[in-house]
């Protein structure tokens, strides 16, 4: 193993474990931690939105800019100021959050293979969030917006890009209306840019998770009306290009770069920035597991229904019109976006162990690991348990180490993703002599594929196709989601759904009577 994949699991287990910890308050749903992208989203929303109101109420002349800010601050607080207040917030939290998803990708090892798209379209949104934010700053024109914009026309002075320096501006008398108004159509500008780069950060992901919960969303918000009555946004005097300020309040968030500057040098912050966007940029070039095999349609066993195109987390599934059946489509694997994962096997109404076929042959499968492979191993192990209660388990090669609880009593199939489960394995598991199924895997938001752990519990609870028929007795299937250093909470629950089933009665078994392969699936 690799310094950085030693440092990255270390770091890995550290996150999990902060995760459960808000898990315990807010639940996957309500965890910013598991929605850190769905978050960043919405504070630019609020700073777009908030951003609108102060645009209007702002006169951009150089002599009333800031004197028309300390109205709104000052006299019409209760509005004005709440907003800027907002706008300030939200944007020190865009760079906290958007800082925080850089770190939880880099931990989950989400940067290389078929995520190196995602990765590399996230690096210029760093610049574009803290080109917009600066350039905020000065617009204030306070002491501290002049500082700012001297220190990074300073630094841009070191590029050989202009003829003359860009500080010969902030001479005094040298500064027009124009210039500000060129500053409001950047600072308008940047993070209409900012919002097209986002579009195309998220283009390979399907159904991006660009929403936050409703429980989510309302305490963000909380939050920041709460600091914004506590701590108002306030400016600093008015800019004077005649005298140096020596107390200023940096927002660290985004003006950190000018003292990093100042204890260096413009060259020296050129060469941080540069080696920071390089490392990243290179990070997805490090060497990492060779891609396992992608999905394969088999078309004789695809009737088109599209379940696999619905539920493909990468949009690596294409439906194409079938060459044989004039207006039938055909399910078509786009071999450069597919993950390898498995969930469109999970989702085929072709992969119910049902089947009456000695080979069973579903219409979109993994070559690692066949619908067909699975139902035999599925046989074979649960035909092989002894004790009064048989358990089969079906766990998930990316979270809590099932294969540990492999007992006489408990036979476990360890999944590439939870997602590969296809519903109807639950109930083949339960006529065929298990007295119940415990399915694990990846807690929301931890899922290496994004959605397994979510579509399979939404399939177990008949809320999404293919769903579990719901003649399965509910009391013996049990959800257990666990990460990888939950191993001890997975055992206890094995443990608990174990003495579950010691309580139920014989006439609850009905379904065990049934002879396995004549039933076709219901959905
Ligand atoms: C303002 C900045 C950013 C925002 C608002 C943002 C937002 C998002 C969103 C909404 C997703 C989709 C999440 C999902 O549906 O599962 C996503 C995915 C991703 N982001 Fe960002 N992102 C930002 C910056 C970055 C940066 C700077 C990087 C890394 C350099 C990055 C790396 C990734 C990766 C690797 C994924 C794919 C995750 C996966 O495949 O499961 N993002 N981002
Ligand atoms: S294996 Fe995963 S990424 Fe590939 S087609 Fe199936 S669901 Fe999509
Ligand atoms: S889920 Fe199966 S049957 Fe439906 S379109 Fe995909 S491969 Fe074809």
């Amino acid at each position: 193993m690799s310094l950085i994949d030693s440092i990255r699991q270390g770091g890995l287990a550290l996150l999990q474990r902060i995760e459960s910890f808000f898990d315990a308050f807010f639940g996957s749903a309500g965890n910013p931690w598991r929605h850190l992208g769905a978050l960043g989203f919405y504070l630019i929303w609020i700073v777009i939105a908030t951003g609108i109101y102060l645009f209007a109420v702002l006169d951009t002349g150089i002599e009333d800019i800031h004197t028309s800010i300390e109205y709104y601050t000052r006299e019409q607080w209760w509005l004005g100021g709440i907003l800027r207040s907002l706008h300030r917030y939200a944007a020190d939290g865009l760079v906290l959050v958007m800082l925080l998803h850089i770190l939880r990708e880099f931990l989950y090892g989400r940067f290389h293979g078929f995520r190196w798209y995602s990765w590399i379209t996230g690096v210029p949104t760093i610049w574009l969030v803290y080109a917009s934010g600066i350039g905020g700053y000065w617009l204030v024109w306070d002491q501290l917006g002049l500082f700012s914009a001297v220190a990074s026309a300073e630094w841009f002075d070191w590029l050989p890009i202009f003829s003359t320096p860009a500080t010969r501006n902030f001479l005094p008398g040298a500064l027009t209306d124009r210039f500000f108004s060129l500053l409001v159509f950047l600072h308008i500008g940047i993070p209409l840019i900012l919002l097209l780069a986002l579009w195309v950060h998220i283009q390979r992901v399907s159904q991006s998770d660009v929403f936050p919960s409703r429980s989510l969303a309302i305490g963000s918000l909380a939050m920041l009306l709460a600091l914004a009555l506590v701590k108002p946004t306030v400016s600093h005097g008015k800019a004077d290009l005649s005298m140096v300020s020596t107390v200023l309040h940096i927002d660290w968030y985004y003006l950190f770069i000018h003292p990093l500057m100042y204890a260096t040098s413009p060259a020296g912050l050129w060469a941080i920035a540069g080696i920071f966007t390089l490392l990243l940029l290179a990070l997805p070039l490090l060497p990492h597991p060779k891609q396992t095999p992608i999905a394969v349609v088999n078309p004789p066993n695809c009737n088109g229904c599209r379940r696999c195109f619905v539920d493909c987390p990468y949009g690596a599934v294409a439906m194409l019109p079938h060459p044989d059946k004039p207006g039938h489509e055909l399910a078509h694997v786009i071999p450069e976006l597919c993950a390898s994962c498995g969930i469109c096997a999970g989702a085929c109404p072709s992969s119910t162990p049902f089947r009456s076929i000695e080979q069973l042959v579903t219409g979109i499968d993994m070559p690692q690991q066949p619908v067909g492979a699975l139902r035999e191993e599925m046989e074979r192990k649960i035909a092989a348990l002894s004790g009064p209660v048989k358990i089969a388990v079906f766990g998930c090669e990316c979270a809590a180490d099932a294969r540990r609880l492999e007992n006489a009593d408990t036979a476990v199939l360890n999944l590439m993703c939870s997602g590969l489960l296809p519903p109807s394995f639950v109930e083949y598991a339960l006529r065929s002599g298990a007295d119940g199924v415990l399915v694990t895997g990846c807690r929301e938001g931890s899922c290496a594929y994004r959605f397994g752990a979510q579509w399979t519990e939404q399939r177990l609870t008949g809320r999404r196709e293919p769903h579990l028929r719901p003649a399965v007795p509910v009391e013996r299937l049990r959800l257990a989601w666990a990460d990888r250093h939950e191993m001890s909470g997975l055992k206890e629950m094995l443990e608990d759904f174990r003495n579950h089933l010691q309580t139920l009665g014989a006439d609850e078994k009905r379904l065990r009577a049934y002879t396995p392969r004549r039933i076709v699936q219901n959905g």
